[in-house]
This record gives structure tokens, C-alpha cells and sequence, in this order.
């Protein structure tokens, strides 16, 4: 794993917008795997700001998200698909038919994550996927104890994932509990991997990750066996570790 140190979120932002919009100049018809919460939307911000004075192009370039919540409605402003659309998709020239973002009709809907697997494999897979970090460990959301193996599935969320979303909604019993998520061996298969890391909170679970073996109750130390992994962190982020 290469670690990128950055001052602060919006440096962690530059840094990671440059670094996804090397690949799509690159390869104009990327597969690019995105992920939501709060810590991408700056890097979101400075690609919309690189479209605006650069004209960088997203005709292209395909989009995979890593998750979303299961019954919310795609306008639910609380929705990821809602959420991709306000913070990048509608600012860049990305047509909406190469954005994708899993979707269960409801937790037994099964041939969901079976679904969204073979989309990817017929996409040719994912040249790079964004990550964040969940405070617990969790990459998309596959919380500790998840197998390495899974693929996209439906999960249930962890009461600590939940309260720690809950800021998004107006009461907690409206957070849902469950979502579809593409599983680790999903992610695994990605030929890139871009993990941002920003903010004091994530601090402990940074350093755990440094500093553990690969285990299944940390399931972000998979990254360790992947072959191209960036990890920007900012230096609250980093406050632990150093
Ligand atoms: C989002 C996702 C999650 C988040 C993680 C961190 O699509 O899959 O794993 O990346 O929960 O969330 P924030 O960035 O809000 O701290």
C-alpha cells in the first residue's frame, strides 16, 4: 500500500481528483468505481472544477458505485443514487446510461448482487475504485466480520455504521438497515485501488490498519494484499500513526 500524506481534506481532495483524472485522460472509457459519504465530496468538487476549466471528458467513462441503501427511492435525497447525481453526475458530461449504482428491490432480492456482478464482468471490470473508510473498518459496506469472498449481497448495517450516518437523516429509526454492496472479493478485483482517508475520527482505524495482520474483523486490511493500493490521508488522519 502507497501512502500519500496530505495537509488537510481539500489537499487529500486536489490529490485524489488529479490522480482519477490521470486515469481518464489516460483511458477515456474508464470504469471508474465511486464511492459516497462524506469524505469523497471534495474530491468530487475538484473534478467538477477541472470539467469546468479543462473540459476533461466523462462521455466514456463508465461509473459503478459501491453501494446503496435498500428502500429509499433513487429521489430520496437521502438515496446514493440522489446523492451522485447532485455532487458529480449532473455537473460533468457524463451521460446518466454509464452511471450505475447496485439496487435491490427489498432484502430478499437475491438476484440483485448476482446481477450487478455480471455487470461489472461484462463492463470488463473496474480500472479504479475510490474507497473510504468506515470508522470500524468497513470498505462499501462490508463490516467487520464480512468474508473476504463475498461479492455483491445484501447486508445489514451495523448499529454503528447507522449511527454514524444518522447525521444525513432526521431521525435515527429513518436510517436504513439494511443496503446491497459490492462484496470484498468485488472490490479486490478492481486493478486500482484509491483509498482517502481524511478527519481525526478515522485516526484510530488508520493506525489499526498499519499495524495489524489481514483479518476478517478488520476488513480493510485486505487492501494489504492488493497490488496497486493508494491510501491518501490527511494529517488529522494520520495524527495516531505518526
Ligand atoms: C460509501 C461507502 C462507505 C464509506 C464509509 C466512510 O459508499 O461505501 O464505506 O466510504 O462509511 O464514510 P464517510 O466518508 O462518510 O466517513
Amino acid at each position: 500500500m502507497k501512502l500519500i500524506e496530505a495537509q488537510n481534506y481539500d489537499e487529500m481532495s486536489k490529490l485524489a481528483a488529479k490522480i482519477i483524472i490521470e486515469q481518464v485522460q489516460t483511458k477515456s472509457n474508464s470504469v471508474l468505481g465511486l464511492a459516497t459519504g462524506g469524505t469523497p465530496i471534495g474530491t468530487y468538487q475538484h473534478l467538477i472544477k477541472d470539467f469546468t476549466q479543462n473540459k476533461t471528458s466523462y462521455e466514456q467513462v463508465i461509473t459503478l458505485n459501491l453501494d446503496e441503501y435498500i428502500g429509499l427511492e433513487k429521489d430520496n435525497p437521502q438515496s446514493y443514487s440522489y446523492y451522485m447525481k447532485e455532487q458529480l453526475f449532473k455537473h460533468i458530461n457524463i451521460p446518466e446510461n454509464q452511471t450505475y449504482l447496485p439496487s435491490a428491490k427489498s432484502v430478499q432480492d437475491e438476484e440483485a448482487g448476482r446481477n450487478y456482478e455480471k455487470l461489472i464482468d461484462s463492463l470488463g471490470g473496474i480500472d479504479m475504485q475510490i474507497l473510504g473508510i468506515g470508522e470500524n473498518g468497513h470498505i462499501g459496506f462490508n463490516e467487520p466480520g464480512t468474508s473476504f469472498s463475498s461479492t455483491t449481497s445484501i447486508v445489514k448495517l451495523a448499529d454503528s455504521t447507522r449511527e454514524a450516518n444518522a447525521r444525513y437523516f432526521t431521525k435515527m429509526e429513518d436510517v436504513p438497515t439494511h443496503a446491497i454492496s459490492m462484496g470484498i472479493s468485488t472490490i479486490m478485483k478492481s486493478r486500482k485501488i484509491v483509498l482517502l482517508v481524511s478527519g481525526v475520527k478515522k485516526a484510530p482505524i488508520l493506525n489499526q490498519l498499519f499495524h495489524t495482520d489481514v483479518k476478517e474483523d478488520l476488513p480493510a486490511s485486505i487492501l494489504k494484499k492488493h497490488l496497486d493500493v493508494t491510501i491518501i490521508a490527511d494529517q488529522e488522519a494520520l495524527s495516531i500513526l505518526k
